[in-house]
Formats: structure tokens, C-alpha cells, sequence
């Protein structure tokens, strides 16, 4: 997978080298580059906003140098003289967003089958709106995400966990893949994850449910399941609303 990160501060990608992300590069899973915006500016201040057209607090990014760089990344001919600008490949464009709906694991999911992704961070009030218009019209699959309901002061923290979110589910980026499998939100169920326990058993007073070491593994996966539907219903009850209740079985039911 090849990914492009746009950002005016394109230094902050440089932990994309470090731990499991650092890995699948060297492996050559997927291939990191960060741009800087201002990289595509002409005037001396190498400006990329201007104040809001109709007024208002902060600045917002300007049209002309997002194209300018996405024209180049997408590998559209803008140049006179070139018919209808064409898109060379599919890479899918996606802009953070808290004015966006939420990025969940089922795009990190969907993402992660993508050849290549462009992500432009926004900063200050944000980006010109016609820019993921613009592209759109050009056929290009652009997206705009949130990643939860508070505000940041730029898409670059954004970028990270969607980053991250989508990259760990590349084939054989994870050393054991069973470790995604059971997680959180993973597959058609989003349930929460059970709660986890590793040795010694007994600590500081408190016991690791005895069941899970009766070494009776029906009556382990039944606990856990239990346990992921019991705090899912309690702390996540917008999740429960959208299981499919016809994957439900009558313990499950009884929860
Ligand atoms: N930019 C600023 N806040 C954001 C958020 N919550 N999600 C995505 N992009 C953002």
C-alpha cells in the first residue's frame, strides 16, 4: 500500500518509522511519504489560508495549493491544452473532518484494500470546501472522516489513528493475525472486547474469574461472550443497536 500524508507540519509523520508501522516498511507492506503543503505555494510566505469569505474567526486553507499538490498525487493532467483531467490509478483522498461522519473499523477495514490513500491534514478553521467537491467531480473517491466528537487543532492526530487503524489490518503486518480477530469492534459484530488477565492468577486480593482457568474451553468462550455483550449493553449501548439480532443465539438473547 502506498500512502501519501500532506500536512504543513510533515515532521510529525516522522514516528511512521517507529515500532509496527516502522516494520511493515522495512518489510515493504506499505511505503510512507509526508509532504509538505507549502511545497506547492508560489509567493514568498509560502501561504496556504485566507480568512473566511463571509467572515468570522481564523483562517481557512486555500483551494489553489491543495490542487495544486492533489493534481500532482493524484496524477491528474491539468495542464492546457489536456482534455477532462483523468485519473492514472484509483488512490482514495481522505480529508480529517470533525464536521465529518465517524471513521469506524469497518472503513479502517474497507481502507485497508486500497492500493493507495492520500490523506490532506487540515489546519486552523479548516479546508475550502471545494476541494473535496472538486475532486469528486472528477471521479475521484474522496472521503471525510471525524475521528470522535471533540475538536483537534488539525487533522495530523487524525491521520495517526486512521493510519494506524487501517495499516495493522494489512496482511502480515501483525505477527500473530489472530490477535485482530477477537478484538473490538472487529467483524459484522461490534461488540467490546471481554476483559483480559494474564498470570499470576491471584493479586493484590483479587482473583481471575475462576472459569477461566477450569481449562474447559466451550464454557471459556461462553464467559467472554457474556462478558462482551454485558459491557457492550452497558457501556456502549448505541452498539447493541446496530447487532444483528438474527446472529444472536438464546444465551446470548438471555444477555
Ligand atoms: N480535525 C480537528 N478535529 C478533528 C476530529 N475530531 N476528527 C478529524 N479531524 C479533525
Amino acid at each position: 500500500m502506498k500512502i501519501d500524508i500532506v500536512s504543513v507540519f510533515p515532521e510529525y509523520f516522522d514516528v511512521m518509522k517507529l515500532s509496527l508501522l516502522g516494520k511493515a516498511q522495512a518489510k515493504g507492506l506499505l511505503e510512507v511519504s509526508a509532504h509538505n503543503l507549502r511545497d506547492w505555494t508560489h509567493d514568498v510566505h509560502h501561504s496556504v489560508d485566507d480568512t473566511p469569505v463571509g467572515g468570522g474567526a481564523g483562517m481557512v486553507m486555500k483551494p489553489e495549493v491543495w490542487s495544486e499538490c492533489l493534481d500532482q498525487l493524484l496524477g491528474l493532467d491539468t495542464s492546457a491544452g489536456a482534455d477532462e483531467p483523468s485519473i492514472s490509478q484509483g488512490p482514495i483522498v481522505i480529508f480529517p473532518n470533525p464536521s465529518a461522519p465517524l471513521f469506524t473499523q469497518a472503513d479502517a477495514s474497507e481502507l485497508s484494500g486500497a492500493q493507495q490513500l492520500i490523506f490532506g491534514c487540515g489546519r486552523y478553521e479548516g479546508y475550502d470546501a471545494r476541494i473535496p467537491d472538486y475532486y469528486r467531480a472528477q471521479g475521484v473517491d474522496v472521503r471525510e472522516y471525524s475521528i470522535g466528537d471533540y475538536v483537534l487543532n488539525g487533522g495530523e492526530v487524525a491521520v495517526a489513528v486512521m493510519l494506524e487503524a487501517i495499516t495493522r489490518l494489512l496482511p502480515g503486518f501483525m505477527g500473530n493475525p489472530e490477535s485482530i480477530v477477537e478484538e473490538s469492534y472487529t467483524g459484522s459484530e461490534p461488540l467490546l472486547e471481554y476483559r483480559q488477565y494474564t498470570r499470576p492468577t491471584s493479586w493484590r486480593g483479587l482473583d481471575v474469574p475462576a472459569i477461566l482457568t477450569s481449562g474447559d474451553h466451550g464454557k471459556v468462550d461462553r464467559f467472554r461472550r457474556d462478558e462482551a455483550l454485558e459491557r457492550t449493553s452497558q457501556l456502549r449501548p448505541d452498539l447493541v443497536e446496530r447487532l444483528d439480532c438474527s446472529q444472536l443465539d438464546k444465551h446470548d438473547r438471555a444477555k
